[in-house]
């Protein structure tokens, strides 16, 4: 890697690689934009022009290329690991959009794969890398809220609007928006989080879209409601509630560079509200992968991450079970 940095090629000229990812690459000193693909030549040269790197028309043809380390992989959901799985073949580590997998089988399949290849292998949970939750988690340490009794998180987007004749479309899908609260879940409560209840509500019984909930706890009983849904008024936030006061967050997943985050604090009727600095989860998310791979970082704590999330998925869909 010429210059510690890592050379990204990225799969796709996807919206949340021109709206957040692209532009925070080009503002990460580890990371260098080498190619962009795309199925079609004119969107990867305009990609190109706007954040760098040489345009190439199609996957294969990028994976091929020896000037490229590694690659960001922002395809719809269901050709994820499909796409991983070549990249690994081509000696390329791989930043992965969230969900990962469609399945815990195939996120099993691609995990050994990366393991056995000694390649990165992350997926692109960008909010974790935002400083407030950490501001959040040593109020909490520091007993800001007393004992922790229940964590709670709701990630919902409203339809988008309808287009000529077209009824309202969704560029979503339901495990897109469930993936936040569950992942926000396990940040706070830990790993040995158990499914008691999971349900979904199907599409058209309310709104034009699915929705879902579910109920986790964690080994010491601390439990965690989580809400997603389409065609909901936008909600990003989860709270923390405790023996002595109650802890909240909004803005907490899909956060933009400039937003200043306010912490909100009630204890016993009294509100106080702890506003912390701006930060750049994008930019920390590339940051992260390309510092792990330049330092030789230990690969596989990304990939037992991809594991849990996904068995905690799975044991959700089991128990919500058909759509109803
Ligand atoms: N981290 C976040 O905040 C965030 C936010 C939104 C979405 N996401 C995730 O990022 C991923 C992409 O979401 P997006 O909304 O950005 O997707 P999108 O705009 O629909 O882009 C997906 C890209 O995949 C490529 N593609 C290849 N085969 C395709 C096919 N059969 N159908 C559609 N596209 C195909 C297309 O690129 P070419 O035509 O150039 O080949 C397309 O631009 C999803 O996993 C999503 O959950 C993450």
């Amino acid at each position: 890697m010429p210059g510690d940095r890592v050379r990204i090629g990225v799969l796709g000229c996807a919206d949340i690689a021109q709206r957040r990812m692209l532009p925070s690459m080009c503002r990460q000193p580890l990371v260098e934009i080498a190619a962009i693909a795309s199925r079609d030549p004119g969107r990867a040269g305009s990609f190109a022009a706007r954040f760098g790197g040489v345009p190439v028309t199609g996957y294969a043809e990028l994976l091929a290329r020896p000037d490229v380390d590694a690659v960001y992989l922002p395809l719809p959901p269901g050709l994820h690991v499909e796409w991983t799985l070549r990249a690994l073949d081509a000696g390329k580590h791989v930043l992965c959009e969230k969900p990962f997998a469609t399945s815990l089988t195939e996120a099993q399949a691609a995990v050994r794969v990366a393991g056995e290849r000694g390649l990165l292998l992350m997926e692109s949970f960008m909010f974790l890398y935002h400083a407030q939750h950490s501001a959040v988690a040593r109020l909490v340490a520091e007993g800001a809220i007393g004992e922790l009794r229940g964590f709670s998180s709701d990630f919902g987007i409203p339809a988008l609007p309808a287009g000529d004749g077209h009824p309202a479309r969704h560029a979503s899908t339901l495990p897109e928006v469930a993936a936040y609260p569950v992942r926000a879940a396990q940040l706070f409560l830990g790993d040995g989080l158990a499914v008691v209840g999971g349900y979904r509500c199907a599409a058209g019984r309310f709104g034009s879209q699915p929705s879902g909930a579910a109920l986790l706890v964690s080994p010491s009983g601390v439990t965690a409601q989580l809400r997603y849904g389409l065609d909901h008024g936008y909600r990003s936030g989860y709270a923390l509630w405790g023996s002595a006061g109650y802890l909240s967050l909004d803005r907490a997943f899909s956060t933009p560079d400039e937003h200043v985050p306010v912490v909100r604090l009630d204890r016993g009727g009294t509100v106080e509200d702890v506003v912390l600095a701006p930060d750049q989860q994008f930019v920390n998310v590339a940051g992260e992968f390309a510092r792990t791979i330049v330092h030789n970082g230990d690969f596989r704590p990304y990939g037992e991450a991809i594991l849990r999330q996904a068995r905690l998925v799975a044991a959700i869909d089991e128990l919500a079970g058909a759509t109803r």
